[in-house]
């Protein structure tokens, strides 16, 4: 189970439909990511990036190929063990992020630490304050900003303490100002531990926060290349 791997994919492929329909989202992807690392995964609009992510979260089945995650073999998982990885080893988040709207952004977030262990209120009062959001535990997603929202999302992913962060255009739906705060959150997760994320954009100045940067471009994975010194994000000419 302990590794310094965070992912492996193995001669992964996807295709969705057949025959005059048939898409190769994932056309034999192979790669690997150390843990810890905060990983951008870049590539133009149906590249096969969303495809990529959901199979690293074990959301859907392959056509062919491994994925190995945290230790697991997604493949070798029946449905209880992807249920458990899923909640247990993932943490997603979404570019419209995914909120109960009837619940306070307290109560999303106790939903999940409820099915992930005690100290139910601590644990989310703790992580909805580390997100800067100790004076907003009762408000509804519906009083909150864009950015607040997503930091409610980053907050619930982050509560089950997961190793795997998977993060699909989480600055998707907001201004640059906002997004960079949301950026700078999601890799201050990774700089204080063992953490991986992975988030995918099509904005290319996340890339230079990136400790690796993962390029997709039609199912393919054309480059994968480590990042000796990223920017801090207050530097990037945003
Ligand atoms: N459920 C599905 N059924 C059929 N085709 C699909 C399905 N999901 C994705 N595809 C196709 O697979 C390809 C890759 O899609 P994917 O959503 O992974 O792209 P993406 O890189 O995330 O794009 P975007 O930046 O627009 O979100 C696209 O051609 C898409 O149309
Ligand atoms: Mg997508």
């Amino acid at each position: 189970m302990e590794t310094d791997r965070a992912v492996r994919a193995t001669g992964l492929t996807k295709t969705y439909g057949e025959g005059d329909t048939e898409v190769h989202a994932l056309a034999g992807v192979t790669f690997e990511i150390p843990r810890g690392e905060f990983v951008v995964l870049r590539g133009a609009s149906g590249s096969g990036k969303t495809t990529l992510l959901n199979q690293i979260g074990a959301l859907e089945p392959p056509t062919s190929g491994d994925v190995e995650a945290n230790g697991f073999n997604l493949n070798g998982l029946d449905d209880d063990g992807r249920t458990e990885y899923r909640l247990k080893s993932v943490g997603f988040v979404f570019q419209f992020y995914n909120l109960v709207p009837s619940l306070t952004a307290y109560e999303n977030v106790a939903l999940i630490a409820e099915l992930t262990g005690g100290g139910v209120k601590e644990r989310s009062e703790a992580v909805l304050a580390s997100v800067g959001l100790a004076d907003r535990l009762h408000h509804f997603p519906g009083q909150l900003s864009g950015g607040e929202q997503q930091r409610v999302s980053i907050a619930r992913g982050l509560v089950k303490n997961p190793p795997l962060m998977l993060c699909d255009e989480p600055t998707g739906a907001l201004d640059t100002e906002t997004g960079t705060q949301v950026l700078s959150l999601l890799r201050e997760i990774t700089d204080t531990g063992d953490r991986t994320i992975i988030v995918v954009t099509h904005n290319s100045q996340i890339a230079e926060i990136a400790n690796r940067v993962i390029d997709l471009r039609d199912g393919q994975i054309i480059e994968n290349e480590r990042v000796e010194a990223p920017k801090d994000p207050v530097d990037v000419a945003w």
